[in-house]
């Protein structure tokens, strides 16, 4: 079973064959850098096994939690920055409705992904008479943004509460045994599940970081896992001929755009729904592959919304762009567009079609235009979005990254860059 599909036809006239022969043997030896373990970083590849591996009583673990704080809280906030924040939100809208906050008896919000008093304090006000519990998601611990976030949710908490009911409605994702967040909750007696020391953050979506907040949103996390298992028989195990295997072929494809001085790559998608999937696609590839003064910048757009703010520069603006949309074939819904006896704005013509149909309409009208102004258009095809589709393609991108990273040479699992300006940032603090 195959829940995705690579269209390259919007880049034969960008890439020639023989590029593609050349780029071939560079992703074979990183693909088998990732199947022998033995490439950069090889120590972050507990993603690798995870669909088929992972670790069953944590799982069964999450789901009783789930139900617990799903009987207890209207409320859930997640706490988290980066790669502990963005896979569950992106697979919360993937799976949900763009409105579901606004009127329904459980509502998730996230927090710890920026300092801004306003948000924080309107989001107290939000929650101040409704029942809450808090996930807080952090490997290190030590991360500024979500640690003081915690401070302040945990004394709304036990200001509403009490210590010992505040210390029943607070949920860690931390490391198994040596960070500072597992200590202090061993200390204070909180509910605690792990990251595995051998997966990083934005490689940490199947794992308890993503999987709790989007178990106790009511979603399929079993589905999920089995997504991603279709994923791992798709795109790493079944390796008998490579060109088949569309993971490595989106990873040989965006290197040899890179090579031809095409060095940003936007992702787009149709549907406001997959907002955040490409939030979390823009990290998994920025923070893998831009290092040593290389990588390509991974970019995201919203249409039809942005083609009124950023499509005059895709079709016309400098030429070191190409365009990766994310396209849904089967919609949750559809709406019809029906006929009106005056016709003031002309569009009777559509009298029966669907909104969907429409949207495809647009989606194909903006590729060929692309194309012709010089952008090369990959398709990725989703059939819908379900839990299942989300697992595999989370694996799917996964290794195409790795593979992708391995092909610039440089190493996909670390982030020295992003430490920078941690350590700037409480320098500058420490002075005061
Ligand atoms: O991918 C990564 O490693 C980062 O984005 C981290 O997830 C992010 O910096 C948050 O780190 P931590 O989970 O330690 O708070």
């Amino acid at each position: 079973m195959q829940n995705i599909k690579l269209d390259l036809s919007g880049v034969e006239s960008f890439v020639e064959k023989k590029e593609i022969e050349a780029m071939n043997w560079k992703i074979e030896r990183s693909f088998n850098f990732l199947k022998k373990r033995d490439g950069l970083g090889n120590e972050f590849l507990g993603w690798l096994n995870l669909p088929k591996d992972y670790d069953r009583d944590e799982f069964y673990k999450i789901q009783e939690t789930a139900k617990k704080i799903r009987g207890n809280s209207n409320i859930l906030i997640v706490i988290g920055i980066g790669g502990s924040y963005l896979g569950a939100k992106a697979a919360i809208e993937f799976l949900g409705d763009e409105f579901k906050n606004y009127c329904s008896d459980f509502n998730v919000f996230f927090a710890g992904n920026n300092l801004s008093p306003n948000y924080i304090k309107s989001l107290l006000k939000a929650i101040d008479e409704k029942d809450v519990s808090l996930n807080v998601i952090s490997k290190s611990g030590t991360t500024l943004e979500p640690a003081i976030s915690f401070r302040i949710f945990r004394e709304h908490l036990i200001d509403k509460y009490g210590i010992e009911e505040a210390r029943k409605r607070i949920y860690v994702t931390t490391d198994k045994s040596h960070g500072s967040l597992k200590r202090y909750s061993i200390e204070q007696g909180y509910e605690t599940f792990v990251i595995p020391d051998d997966i990083g953050g934005r490689y940490s979506v199947l794992t308890s970081v993503g999987l709790l907040p989007i178990c106790i949103c009511g979603y399929k996390i079993d589905e999920i896992m089995l997504g991603a298992e279709c994923g791992m028989e798709n795109y790493l195990l079944n390796d008998n001929n490579l060109s088949k295997n569309i993971s490595c072929k989106y990873a040989a494809i965006r290197n040899i755009l890179f090579n031809k001085n095409k060095n940003i790559e936007i992702i787009v998608n149709y549907d406001p729904e997959l907002k955040f999937f490409t939030e979390w696609w823009k990290q998994l590839f920025g923070e893998s592959e831009g290092k040593n003064h290389k990588g390509i910048f991974p970019a995201s757009l919203n249409f039809s919304t942005d083609l009124h703010s950023m499509g005059q520069y895709i079709q016309d603006g400098s030429r070191n762009i190409f365009e990766t949309v994310l396209c849904v074939e089967n919609s949750k819904n559809d709406i019809a567009i029906k006929e009106e006896e005056n016709n003031l704005d002309g569009l009777n013509f559509l009298n029966g079609k669907t909104l969907d149909f429409v949207n495809k309409k647009v989606f194909k009208g903006t590729r060929f235009a692309h194309i012709d102004g010089g952008v090369p258009n990959l398709a990725i095809s989703l059939k819908k979005l379900d839990e299942f589709t989300f697992g595999e393609l989370i694996y799917f991108f996964e290794v195409a990254c790795a593979v992708s990273a391995y092909s610039l040479d440089v190493n996909p699992f670390d982030q020295p860059g992003v430490e920078m300006y941690k350590k700037n940032m409480l320098d500058l603090l420490e002075k005061f």
